[in-house]
């Protein structure tokens, strides 16, 4: 009887919750063809996107300016090569500008440094020890790439992982057939090995594109493959060694993904939590098998709490090269990717189209909700990012070796933003808007930060910094979101009793993180949220 009952709702429910017009969340197509497909991609300070695929790929349809065609007698397929491989993208006018990269960044990594410029590093063939910066400029202006000479990474670093540390030095770590971290600037010290890297190693290395994570106590909390170590990196010691993760290896290419948890002020910052989910059978890689069922399981743990366990839930869909975007509420958005396979080029089938929510705060059992599907698969080397004004920026996809428009997976050229059900029109009469803040904080200060809003306030309003990540192979590098200690908003001078044309005004006292081990020092976007609505953010700096 109940396998009956089980039955008829889930053919009940599937009924339901396929029919898209009512799923939250909408989708709009921003701009039919960027030129590139973007595997590597990262929002500026002025809210701008980086987008970044590989340069040894041959033509893309994307030229560079006349004249400034880029010669590599080492490039693999196009020694004279005028096609751009880099783009930056103006969410404000849905305009794109070609980049010029020198040397070719497959696979590479990168993350922000305090100063708001793009720290890229590594990369396949002659990038794979090259250290790239991208100053961001406002739009309108230009600003390129630029490849810092006479200095390489120690070692060739090819699908490793960024994270900025809370002195503002960053940490690379691992790549293929590396188990060492380097630090940059390099003053730290050079290279330092770290076997635990190896210990994750099997026959598919399924420890590239490690997911690390700075926690509060200032420690990394570093996983590869199906096993996690808290890692000082002061000491070069590992301080501990979590349980293992069951379901299967997780990191590339068998394309989990991970993301911690918002950091609140409940315990003075002090707990992180992280979540890991999705991933390959183990062999489908190996056996390039693209219908090999991915895993639903998602992992939860205390990484702050050397007693915790994993706690494990399903996610309503199975998925590999799933996108955590950390929205500015502290839920997460998991997002692209497909049903079956691997990661690595046509080794995916059957494109998991429906984003789901996750929410962290409620019982488990109830913190999945299933939101309205895409309609372009975002398969290998796709991307998504959280946007200042509350969107998700979807980008690239091509499982292709070269840009081919052939095929069930064709090169993807199209940009999209999802909306959450947060923007709603239903929902706008909610949304606050920044009216006055600081651009420029210091750990612990107290500040003001001055919001309207259509409607009188009746719930404590967040302000929560989020961070912008470098998002490459569905894994954030470097993101994060810290919610500040607030006090309830109060009325303004001009008052809450009476709306003026902007609505009502408040006041909210803010404290600002208290340390670079709760928020490195960079660049956020800072958001205003009432009951769940976003504003647009206001980026402001954190400094030492
Ligand atoms: C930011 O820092 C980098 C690396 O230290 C440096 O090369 C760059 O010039 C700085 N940019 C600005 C705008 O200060
Ligand atoms: C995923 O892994 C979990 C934990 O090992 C397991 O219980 C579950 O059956 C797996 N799911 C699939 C679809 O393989």
């Amino acid at each position: 009887m109940a396998s009956i009952t089980l039955f008829l709702f889930s053919v009940i429910s599937s009924f339901i919750f396929t029919s898209n017009g009512d799923l939250p969340g909408k989708w709009e197509l921003l701009l039919q063809n960027a030129g590139i497909s973007s595997m590597h991609t990262a929002v500026t300070r002025f809210g701008t996107v980086v987008l970044l695929d590989r340069t040894n790929i041959g033509p893309t349809k994307l030229k560079l300016p006349r004249g400034n065609c880029r010669y590599d007698p080492r490039d693999a397929t196009l020694k004279l090569d005028c096609y751009a491989h880099s783009a930056i993208f103006d969410p404000a006018s849905n305009q794109i500008r070609p980049l010029k990269i020198l040397t070719d960044t497959w696979c590479s990594s990168g993350g922000f440094l305090p100063n708001g410029t793009l720290l890229q590093t590594g990369g396949d063939l002659d990038g794979n020890r090259k250290v790239r910066l991208f100053e961001p400029c406002s739009s309108g202006s230009y600003c390129d790439w630029m490849e810092i000479p006479d200095y390489d990474l120690a070692v060739g670093r090819w699908y490793s992982t960024n994270q900025i540390l809370p002195e503002g030095h960053v940490i690379i770590v691992g790549g293929r057939g590396t188990h060492t971290v380097e630090f940059y600037p390099p003053n730290m010290g050079t290279i330092t090995e770290l076997p635990f890297l190896l210990e994750a190693e099997d026959a598919q290395m399924d420890n590239l594109y490690p997911y690390v994570h700075l926690l509060p106590n200032g420690r990394l909390f570093i996983f590869a493959n199906t096993k996690s170590i808290l890692y000082d990196y002061n000491l070069n010691r590992v301080v501990h060694v979590y349980p293992e993760l069951q379901g299967g290896p997780r990191n590339y290419p068998s394309a989990g993904s991970s993301a911690m948890l918002a950091l609140t002020p409940d315990n003075e910052h002090s707990t992180a939590e992280v979540v890991v989910c999705g991933g390959a059978t183990y062999g489908a890689f190996i056996q390039q098998s693209t219908d090999a069922p991915a895993n639903g399981s998602c992992g939860r743990i205390v990484a702050t709490d050397l007693e915790a366990t994993w706690q494990m839930e399903e996610m309503p869909f199975v998925r590999i090269m799933g996108d955590m975007v950390m929205l500015p509420t502290g839920h997460l958005l998991i997002i692209n990717g497909a049903q079956a396979g691997s990661q690595g080029f046509n080794l995916a089938s059957s494109p998991c189209l429906n984003p789901v929510l996750y929410r962290p705060e409620m019982d488990a059992g109830l913190r999945f909700m299933t939101l309205n599907p895409a309609t372009v698969p975002r398969m290998y080397h796709s991307t998504a990012v959280l946007l200042p004004d509350g969107r998700i920026l979807t980008a690239g996809s091509n499982p292709n070796y070269f840009y081919s428009f052939k095929g069930d997976f064709p090169t993807e050229l199209r940009i999209e933003a999802f909306s959450p059900e947060y923007l709603s029109p239903d929902r706008q009469n909610l949304r606050p808007v920044i009216s006055k803040t600081p651009s420029v904080i210091r750990y612990s200060e107290q500040f003001e930060v001055q919001i309207k809003v259509p409607l009188p306030v009746v719930e404590v309003v967040e302000i929560n910094f989020a961070s912008a990540p470098f998002a490459t192979h569905s894994f954030s590098q470097g993101q994060r979101l810290v919610k500040l200690s607030v006090s309830s908003a109060h009325p303004s001078i001009s008052g809450a009793i009476s709306a003026d044309s902007g609505g009502y005004t408040y006041t909210i006292s803010c404290t600002a993180p208290p340390n670079g081990a709760v928020a490195p020092p960079s660049y956020y976007m800072m958001f205003a949220v009432n009951q769940g609505v976003p504003s647009v953010a206001s980026w402001i700096h954190l400094i030492n």
